[in-house]
């Protein structure tokens, strides 16, 4: 894993957004894997600007989402679905954006459809990832198999009450996601992990160790050649000097 220490939430979200525009000029036709929450914001808001002022062109990029809550109404102010349309995908037209459907009747289908997607239109090749502060990449929860694909997850207590900053009661945050699992994740090529803030130390502090364990999924990182944490000073913890880049 290779680890960059950056002064702050910009800096990440800059160096994050430089990393994928490389990609998708140098392969037009690239797949990102996307992620949504606090901390992709910046990286999008500099690809749209990078878009609108350099033209960098996504017109050929298909796009997959990590996840979606189960249940929530497609339009719903905090589904995943309205969250990609608001920040990034009303903004920059893509060839294709899949995000899994949490509103499925069957939801098994729909899990095993989205994984045969992802393997037909992908893996993708650089994958965008945050972590929670239990762990968690995209909504696999500590015990979560690292040899799961695309599935159904019953949201920690930690989550709920990490992402009930976005709905108006902790009753409101709904029990369960659709979430691309460990294994789908590890299918990307590369995997761009990104920390910022003082409430992720203690969850960079855990993977840094370098000890692998269901119980901190994103350990299962260290099963892949290709990872890049990008993290701010306060997600990192320790006194580094980052003035020089
Ligand atoms: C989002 C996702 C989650 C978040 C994580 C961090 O699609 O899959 O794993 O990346 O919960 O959330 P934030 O960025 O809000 O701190």
């Amino acid at each position: 894993m290779e680890v960059i220490v950056v002064k702050n939430y910009e800096e990440m979200s800059r160096k994050a957004a430089s990393i994928i525009e490389e990609k998708v000029n140098a392969d037009p036709e690239c797949v990102l894997g996307l992620a949504t929450g606090g901390t992709p914001l910046g990286t999008y808001e500099q690809l749209i600007e990078g878009h609108r002022s350099r033209g960098i062109d996504y017109s050929g990029v298909t796009t997959f989402n990590l996840d979606e809550y189960v249940g929530l109404p497609r339009d719903h102010s905090q589904s995943y679905h309205t969250f990609m349309q608001e920040q990034l995908f009303s903004h920059i037209p893509f060839l294709n954006t899949y995000i899994p459907n949490g509103e499925a009747e069957d939801l098994d289908k729909e899990c095993r459809e989205y994984e045969a997607l992802l393997d037909k239109e992908g893996p993708a090749n650089i994958q965008l990832l945050g972590i929670g502060s239990n762990g968690h990449i995209g909504f696999n929860e500590p015990g979560a198999s690292f040899e799961a694909g695309t599935h159904v997850e019953e949201l920690d207590q930690v989550t709920r009450e990490a992402n009930a900053r976005f709905f108006p009661s902790l009753e409101a945050v709904p029990t369960e996601a659709v979430t691309m699992g460990i294994a789908s994740i590890l299918k990307s090529e590369e995997i761009l992990l990104l920390a910022s803030g003082a409430n992720k130390q203690e969850a960079i502090r855990r993977l840094l160790k370098g000890e692998m364990e269901e119980m901190f999924p994103a350990s299962a990182l260290y099963n892949h050649k290709h990872v890049t944490l990008i993290v701010d000073e306060e997600a990192y913890g320790k006194d580094v000097d980052t003035s020089a880049e």
